[in-house]
């Protein structure tokens, strides 16, 4: 059996990172992994979600031999993304706020970031916008709101529309916010939440997440490494039929059952728990 990608988030918001990593690679088995006991992690502190996410990333590694790690979430990848990796021997993707394709993409060149409270104050996100964006005015903005409305809707849950037009307005009421034209969405769980966002804009928005550029990046590392258990080559995941591919939560809860159709339209029909 070739060794699974571990994809892993709080929550669902992987989900969002997951799509186009399918897209591009459809044969690749994917072990998707939600830390629903941990979450949310954007209203931990540093200190928690650092000491957390590397232990809990070290206990998956060791039950499913992954070939390789995307962790799929902002929070966990601006905090944590380096006492992950020296604590495992793999290669290990993380998840960056899409500062660069937004400020690309800005005419106005005011762009906001709209992440979780623990994403938007890291120093990450000061780097990035230093080297990316030195001309934009970057407005930021953390949502809580916007997690949980993501996790509900997933659960068949109709998020709220006023709820939605509320945080929007948390980046738009900001000084300069009336010429934001572009919004990088710096939680994975945004992006599930894009028709609703866009229908709640008071006016036209483009909206970006770093999903396709992980997709990307993770198809180019899996082309320069040998499958961990596989004698099938590398280039070869293409053209292989889908394989099973399952998600592990970290706590049973009916809100797991809930997500089975949402998991199911990813391709995640088996459930494990860690
Ligand atoms: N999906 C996560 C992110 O990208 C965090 C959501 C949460 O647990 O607060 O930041």
């Amino acid at each position: 059996m070739t060794a699974p990608l571990l994809v892993f988030d709080s929550g669902v918001g992987g989900l969002s990172v997951l799509a186009p990593i399918r897209a591009l690679l459809p044969g690749v088995p994917v072990v998707y992994a939600a830390d629903n006991a941990g979450f949310p992690y954007g209203t931990k502190t540093e200190a928690e979600i650092a000491s957390r996410v590397p232990a809990l990333l070290g206990r998956l590694v060791e039950r499913y031999r992954p070939r390789l790690v995307v962790i799929a979430c902002n929070t966990a990848s601006t905090i944590a993304l380096a006492p992950v990796r020296a604590a495992l021997d793999l290669p290990v993707v993380g998840t960056v706020p899409a500062i660069k394709p937004a400020a690309e993409a800005s005419r106005s060149r005011v762009i906001g970031v709209l992440g979780t409270a623990a994403t938007v104050r890291q120093p990450y996100v000061d780097r990035l916008s230093a080297e990316f964006a030195a001309d934009c005015r970057v407005i930021r903005y953390g949502s809580s709101v916007l997690v949980d409305l993501a996790e509900a809707k997933l659960r068949g849950i109709a998020p709220d529309p006023a709820a939605i037009a509320r945080e929007l307005a948390g980046l738009l009421d900001q000084p300069d916010g009336d010429k934001l034209d572009t919004v990088a969405l710096a939680c994975t769980h945004f992006p599930l939440l894009a028709e609703e966002l866009a229908a709640a804009s008071p006016r036209p928005l483009t909206f970006v997440d770093g999903g396709r550029g992980i997709a990307r990046r993770v198809a180019y590392l899996l082309s320069n490494t040998a499958p961990v258990l596989s004698s099938t080559p590398a280039q070869d995941h293409r053209a292989a039929p889908p394989a099973s591919s399952r998600a592990v939560f970290t706590r049973p809860s009916p809100d797991v059952d809930a997500l089975r159709p949402a998991l199911h339209s990813y391709g995640l029909d088996e459930i494990d728990f860690l």
